[in-house]
């Protein structure tokens, strides 16, 4: 199997694409972290644990925990690790970090597939706090990330980081997707800063834009977009799972489907 012995995070697990690539990595041996983000609810409770006790996950966002679990065919802990934290917050994505540097001490893949929706509207609608939530929300969550888990990566030139963005940003075939079309090509500019600071690193930086709308494997269409032909989140694993196995450095994958 191609990931074998490997270890990879895998973030937005719970969304629609990172679930379909979550499902191609362990399909392919991976042992997988997939992190949850909490409940709101639950932040004053993370914030009362004494600071040696936060290497474990809390029992709290359990929905989103048994939902990806089934989701991924209840897989044993051994093999699927869902840590909980606010990993989209700065100290959250440093929680997340140690937490994983403490139990399983390296990793050999990582894929960011995190950020969800956007308000829509045209560019003349957008609003400033619209724009600071996309620009939160899309471009610093992965900024976050990229910071607390790239010093996770094994030193070596099988090691891959893989951002998942979308093709807007590039080119906006709708105009009320205004904030996807600023905050994809603003990961694209940090896709680019990434891979230029680690160019003389063995590890693998790579992004995969995806061109299409995608749904989970499991039902008919993306819940955002009813109506719109979407294609299964499953052939976005299968893709970074090649990224993962193969020797892909400093690439735009795309992966245009319509
Ligand atoms: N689905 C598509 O049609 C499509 C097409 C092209 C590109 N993409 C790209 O694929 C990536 C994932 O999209 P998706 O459709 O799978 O999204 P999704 O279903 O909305 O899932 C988003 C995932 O990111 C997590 N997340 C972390 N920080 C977040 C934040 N600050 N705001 C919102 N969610 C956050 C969510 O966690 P929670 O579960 O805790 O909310 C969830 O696991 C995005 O980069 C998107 O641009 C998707």
């Amino acid at each position: 199997m191609a990931l074998q012995d490997k270890v990879a995070i895998v973030t937005g697990a719970t969304g629609i694409v990172g679930e379909g690539i979550a499902r191609a990595f362990l399909d392919a041996g991976a042992t997988l972290i997939c992190p949850i983000r909490r409940r709101a609810a639950a932040a004053s409770l993370w914030g009362s644990i004494p600071d040696q006790l936060l290497v474990r996950p809390l029992a709290c966002s359990a929905g989103k925990e048994a939902g990806l679990r089934a989701a991924l065919g209840s897989p044993d802990t051994a093999r699927l690790d869902t840590p909980v934290d606010d990993y989209s917050s700065a100290e959250g994505s440093k929680q997340l970090a140690r937490y994983v540097q403490v139990k399983h001490r390296a990793v050999d893949h990582v894929v960011a597939c995190t950020g969800g929706m956007v308000p829509m509207g045209a560019l003349t609608t957008v609003t400033a706090a619209g724009f600071s939530q996309a620009m939160h929300d899309r471009v610093l969550g992965q900024i976050l990330l990229a910071q607390a888990l790239v010093p996770l990566l094994r030193d070596e030139a099988g090691s891959s980081y893989t951002v998942i963005t979308g093709r807007l940003g590039e080119m906006c075939s709708m105009p009320e997707g205004a904030l996807f079309a600023v905050s994809n090509a603003a990961v694209y500019g940090a896709v680019l800063a990434l891979q230029a600071e680690l160019r003389s690193r063995p590890q693998r930086i790579n992004e995969l834009r995806i061109g299409a709308v995608v749904r989970r494997d499991s039902e008919e269409e993306n819940p955002h977009f009813p109506g719109v032909k979407a294609h299964p989140a499953s052939l976005v694993g299968a893709e970074a799972l090649k990224i993962a196995a193969g020797s892909h450095s400093d690439e735009v994958v795309r992966l245009y489907l319509d």
